[in-house]
């Protein structure tokens, strides 16, 4: 037993995954040592995810997701600096990744909070974000999430419908409270994107529409316990034409503001949303997604007046590339005609591609580390879970690839985990953290080796 204590996952690739692969990881060091992986690199920023680390990564139960906490700080301190020179307001959509050390750290640097349930609101508040600078919004507000979000005393909640403003208004009277809204407009603009990911169309289902602005603006007029302190947008996600759709988007928003004020009600905070793209086919080209353009096509387009802030809520591009989901090969077959690559990581793990379609590049990293096996074969990379979408590529060209072999799903940090379910009564993956790797349960922690 003693040797297997030292070298448990020599033991493990030994009785698991056979010579070849242990073979091929083990026993070519110096020809290991110039292959690094180009994991992260791009404009402003390298950030190699070499072996060393791959070697750590190799000892983890798989599968789990892996962020880079770089990467990530960086992200966030480029839209700090960026939305301070524009004098934008950013509150961080949380919806896309509420992992609390990213939190903790985007609070940190006094960006708010954009939620859309009432437990979103309790835990941005916990992880450092003051009630003053959570914004909740969301169709369906329950009766419960509206009262612990009034007494928690948030900055504003952003109204979908006349009846939500009304139940707002009537609790508030009930606790002798004041609350502050926003009106989420619905400004009918195509935002270009998947269907799924469209919000600011007058078929989609939320914000209120122009056909119900008088009796808006009348409600907002004589409920006495409600403060009207603005209007929010958010028109769509995954927004790659991003001059474009966002100089519409602010063109809409001047004519709409301009109407409310000349109805006599300041505007003061004008929210924009979020919905800023990034790059799924080519992360390690642009790790960080074009918030220069974004922020530049917002101020060059939208009208403020000294009373007015403008405010973004950025969701996917501040946590998308900074996490990889890291899955293990379990099984090779051979089908009828084609190659299947079997995976430890399903759709429970990561829905994306099997709900929308969407596309995440795949990284055979343990093939990356074997310079002298070139060969390239197209697999169809797929998950363990019962139902035919769960593939995570289809004739995807990888190295030639064997059981036990890590593969890095990349571009998940953004309704990764947090879309992740139980189906099939799978573990949910746990966050790797990348300064805190030696928190990360091993593989052996599993196995009575
Ligand atoms: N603000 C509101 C009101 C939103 O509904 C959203 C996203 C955002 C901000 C942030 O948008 P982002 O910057 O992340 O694009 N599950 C889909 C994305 C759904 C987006 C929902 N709303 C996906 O995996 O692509």
């Amino acid at each position: 037993m003693a040797h297997e204590a030292v070298f448990p996952l020599f033991h493990y690739n030994l009785r698991n995954y056979g010579f070849f692969r242990y073979f091929c990881n083990r026993f070519s060091p110096i020809l290991r040592k110039r292959t690094k992986v180009d994991f992260f690199k791009g404009a402003l920023q390298t950030n190699m995810l070499d072996n060393n680390i791959i070697d750590r990564l190799d000892r983890i139960a798989t599968p789990f997701y892996y962020y880079d906490m770089d990467l990530f700080r960086r992200t966030v301190d480029h839209v700090a600096e960026l939305a301070a020179a524009h004098d934008i307001k950013v509150h961080y959509a949380i919806k896309a990744n509420a992992e609390k050390p990213l939190l903790e750290y985007i609070s940190s640097k006094g960006f708010g909070a954009d939620c859309v349930s009432g437990n979103e609101v309790l835990h941005a508040h916990k992880c450092g974000f003051p009630a003053k600078k959570i914004v909740y919004a969301g169709v369906g507000k329950s009766d419960k999430e509206i009262y612990q979000a009034l007494m928690l005393g948030i900055e504003a909640f952003n109204c979908e419908s006349l009846q939500e403003i009304y139940v707002i208004n009537e609790m508030a009277r009930a606790h002798g409270k004041q609350a502050d809204i926003s009106i989420r407009i619905n400004p009918d603009i195509d935002a270009h994107t998947h269907k799924y990911v469209t919000t600011g169309l007058y078929e989609n289902k939320f914000g209120i529409s122009q056909h119900e602005f008088d009796k808006l603006i009348d409600i907002l007029k004589n409920s006495t316990n409600i403060n009207f302190i603005g209007l929010h947008f958010h028109i769509g996600s995954q927004i790659t034409r991003v001059d474009e759709v966002f100089a519409l988007e602010c063109q809409r928003v001047n004519d709409i503001v301009a109407y409310f004020e000349r109805q006599g009600l300041s505007v003061d905070n004008i929210n924009l949303g979020g919905g800023l793209g990034v790059d799924y086919d080519d992360p390690d080209e642009n790790p960080i997604a074009d918030f220069g353009t974004w922020f530049r096509t917002i101020s060059d387009n939208i009208r403020r007046s000294p009373h007015q802030s403008i405010h973004v809520e950025p969701g996917r591009s501040l946590t998308a590339q900074c996490a990889s989901l890291i899955s293990r090969v379990l099984f090779v077959k051979s089908g009828e005609t084609k190659n299947f690559l079997i995976m430890d990581a399903g759709m429970n793990d990561l829905i994306r591609p099997a709900l929308y379609g969407a596309y995440h590049k795949i990284e055979n990293l343990s093939a990356a580390q074997r310079p002298f096996f070139p060969t390239h074969q197209a697999y169809d990379i797929v998950g363990p879970v019962c139902e035919s979408s769960d593939v995570w590529g289809a004739g995807r060209l990888l190295p030639l690839s064997v059981r036990g072999d890590l593969m890095a799903i990349r571009s998940t940090g953004a309704y990764g985990q947090v879309m992740a379910s139980r189906y099939n009564m799978k573990d949910l993956a746990p966050a790797v953290f990348s300064d805190r790797l030696e928190d990360a349960p091993l593989m052996t922690d599993y196995f009575n080796l």
